[in-house]
């Protein structure tokens, strides 16, 4: 990873750190828990992607900051949810006891509720960086990305889809939602927040978007099946046991790696095509491709 994406992480730790609550008066355990789960092992993709759209398109890293830690928050309560033995029943997150495990089941549901919360409460400010109407347009966004059409719709998708065999279509629609929804959403957020994209432009950039979060959750599937436990830091070969409908059990790894490829390669020309320089996102667009774990 270049050095620029390496330095937007580590923003991206410091702020989760000092943004989350250290005490609480009435429930200390839930904070622990908010803490445990989001201060170790993601890769922050999401909170990466939204940073790289905004300074892409002319807005500033401090104004990219607090929006993209929301959504890693969105994402860690999705992961916490996605873990618990209702779901995919896995005990291992980040290579550690997965959050039901350390804390138990009830407070792991509530530990998801509150950063859940906790998100929105940080877009809606006060951040006098960002103007309110692009505020309201990120709040919107991150709900659509998160909610009932996008990440917990495609949620439900997916276990709907355990022992079934779905269509590619009806495939392509379930990792669009479960996982290319918020992925999606966390770009867009970047541009809102930036302010100066024009209609056509960001028509574009969503295309992008949907192209590289559906290539994500390709890779994360073919991840299950080719990596070990300890590269993952969560189980291998989840799906398989729960029977998941994923892109290899469709078509096979190597179909399933190349059009993964292919779509991230459509993504890139489509920025270049409309001369849009951004490194930063070719480069994350590239990382959800190559990365190992
Ligand atoms: C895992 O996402 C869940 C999916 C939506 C595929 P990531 O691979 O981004 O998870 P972390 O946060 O980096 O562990
Ligand atoms: C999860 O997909 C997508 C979410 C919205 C959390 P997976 O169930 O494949 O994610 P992992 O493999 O457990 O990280
Ligand atoms: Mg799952
Ligand atoms: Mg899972
Ligand atoms: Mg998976």
């Amino acid at each position: 990873m270049n050095s620029e994406l390496i330095d937007i992480r580590e923003a991206i730790e410091h702020k989760l750190d000092e943004l989350l609550p250290k005490e609480s008066l009435i429930a200390q355990k839930l904070v622990d828990a908010m803490r445990y789960a989001t201060l170790t092992g993601g890769k922050r993709i999401r909170p990466m992607l939204l940073c790289a759209s905004c300074t892409g398109f002319g807005g500033t890293l401090e104004q990219a900051l607090v929006p993209a830690c929301a959504i890693e928050l969105i994402h860690t309560y999705s992961l916490i949810h996605d873990d618990l033995p209702s779901m995919d029943n896995d005990d291992l997150r980040h290579g550690k006891p997965a959050t039901h495990i350390a804390f138990g089941e009830p407070i792991a549901i509530l530990t998801g509720d509150a950063l859940q919360a906790l998100a929105f409460d940080l877009l809606a400010g006060p951040h006098t960086e960002i103007p309110g109407s692009a505020r309201i347009e990120s709040i919107r966004l991150l709900s659509q990305g998160a909610g009932w059409n996008g990440m917990v719709g495609g949620q439900l998708l997916d276990l709907q889809s355990e022992n079934q065999t779905l269509t590619l279509e009806q495939l392509r629609r379930l990792h669009e939602a479960k996982t290319g929804a918020l992925i999606t959403a966390a770009i867009q957020i970047g541009v809102a927040i930036a302010g100066t994209a024009e209609k056509k432009t960001i028509r574009t950039i969503d295309t992008f978007a949907r192209k590289i979060g559906l290539a994500f959750q390709i890779v994360d599937d073919i991840l299950d099946e080719s990596e070990s436990t300890t590269v993952l830091g969560k189980p291998a070969n989840s799906d398989t046991e729960l029977n998941k409908s994923t892109f290899p059990k469709l078509l096979g790894i190597q179909p399933s790696k190349k059009f993964a490829e292919q779509l991230v390669e459509e993504a890139v020309q489509l920025l270049a095509a409309e001369n849009l320089k951004n490194s930063l996102l070719v480069d994350l667009a590239k990382i959800c491709v190559q990365r190992r774990y």
